[in-house]
């Protein structure tokens, strides 16, 4: 049933602690009947920090002059794919900043049958790599990716445009979320939420998208200003607290509304939050995404500040992570791809 848009806006507009409390109890109710309370893990491979777009809210936007660039190199991304599959993560995302080059898209396809190699086919791969062109992603999906996250970011035309240059649309993201679908991919997409002018009718407006879509994961947080970018202005006033808050709103939400789709618990939360992604868990999220790039490389990949782990090693996020998810009472999906249930459904 579609979701009523003036019960999500009364949801989302809970501030009352007891309120959010229930809240995210009946999320988690919602979540063990649906999904269950298995944690699934895709490590994380944050390819490359170069991004030909401009996104006024991001920390590696091609207009911040201010870092490194770096790219891994196919060895070594091979490698980080080893380690995840040795650690019986079932799953792992390759994700990097935006590039359509023809060298970008064959360094991918490379990688991706490479990795289907390594792990005889074993190990499930989600790629989050911006827009790219019809043919680009069934290229990636014929060399065996079959999962794809592509945040729409917003709904809301006059916000998307506020936050984007000129030449960003929001319609051919949507076009390429099409795209992703009619290729045969399980389809994920997000948006933050606590962005400059944005209200919880807006946000409720992106979770009838999400339905109306059809979409099979999320993968959504709270907007945190960056010092180096255009909105840096928006530093001093930011709250932590009220952004964890609004981040785990939206997650327990989107479980009531959306019932049997993945959900992830984004490393943002844990940015305001030492125990911000287990929050995550407990509101509704069964996904997490756990870092596995090289420690030497993760300074150059702050999307936004505050990011956790940027000193742990994967070997050492790993052991803490188990502990975290075993100290609320749920277990980990390990050698298990962990897709989502939405889309067999969907499919039957
Ligand atoms: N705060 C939170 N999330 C951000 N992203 C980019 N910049 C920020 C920020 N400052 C998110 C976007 C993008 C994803 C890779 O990171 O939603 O899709
Ligand atoms: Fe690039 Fe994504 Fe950052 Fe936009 S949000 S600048 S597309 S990495
Ligand atoms: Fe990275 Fe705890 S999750 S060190």
């Amino acid at each position: 049933m579609r979701p009523d848009r003036n019960e999500l806006i009364r949801m989302l507009s809970l501030q009352d602690q007891d309120e959010l409390d229930d809240l995210y109890k009946q999320a988690y109710e919602i979540k063990k009947q649906q999904v269950g309370t298995k944690v699934y893990f895709r490590g994380i491979i944050e390819l490359s920090n170069i991004c030909s777009k401009n996104c006024f809210y991001c920390g590696i936007r091609s207009g911040n002059p201010d870092f490194k660039r770096y790219t891994i190199s196919m060895q070594e991304a091979l490698r980080e794919a080893k380690w995840c599959f040795d650690q019986r993560y079932g799953s792992l995302v390759i994700q990097a900043g935006e590039r359509t080059d023809e060298a970008w898209v064959d360094f991918i396809t490379e990688l991706v049958a490479g990795i289907k190699e390594l792990s005889g086919g074993k190990l499930g791969m989600t790629l989050s790599l911006g827009e790219q062109s019809e043919e680009v992603y069934a290229r990636w999906f014929e060399a065996g990716a079959h999962r794809y996250l592509l945040r729409i970011e917003t709904t809301n035309q006059e916000l998307y445009k506020s936050l984007h240059p000129a030449d960003h649309s929001l319609e051919y993201r949507l076009k390429c979320l099409r795209s992703l679908r009619k290729v045969g991919y399980q389809v994920g997409t997000g948006v933050m939420i606590g962005l400059p002018g944005q209200s919880m009718a807006d946000i409720a407006d992106d979770i009838l998208f999400f339905f109306d879509e059809d979409v099979d994961m999320l993968g959504m947080g709270p907007y945190i200003p960056h010092q180096k970018t255009p909105l840096k202005h928006l530093v001093d006033s930011f709250d932590p607290e009220l952004a964890l808050q609004l981040g785990l709103k939206l997650i327990a939400v989107c479980r009531i509304a959306l019932k049997d789709i993945n959900i992830a618990t984004t490393t943002a939360l844990q940015a305001l939050h030492p125990e911000g992604r287990e929050l995550g868990l407990l509101a509704g999220a069964n996904v997490l995404m756990p870092n596995i790039t090289n420690t030497e490389y993760r300074d150059g990949y702050q999307l936004y500040e505050g990011k956790p782990c940027l000193d742990e090693n994967a070997d050492q996020c790993i052991n803490c992570l188990s502990r975290r998810i075993a100290s609320i009472g749920e277990s980990i999906g390990f050698d298990e791809w962990g897709d989502s249930l939405h889309f067999f459904k969907r499919k039957q």
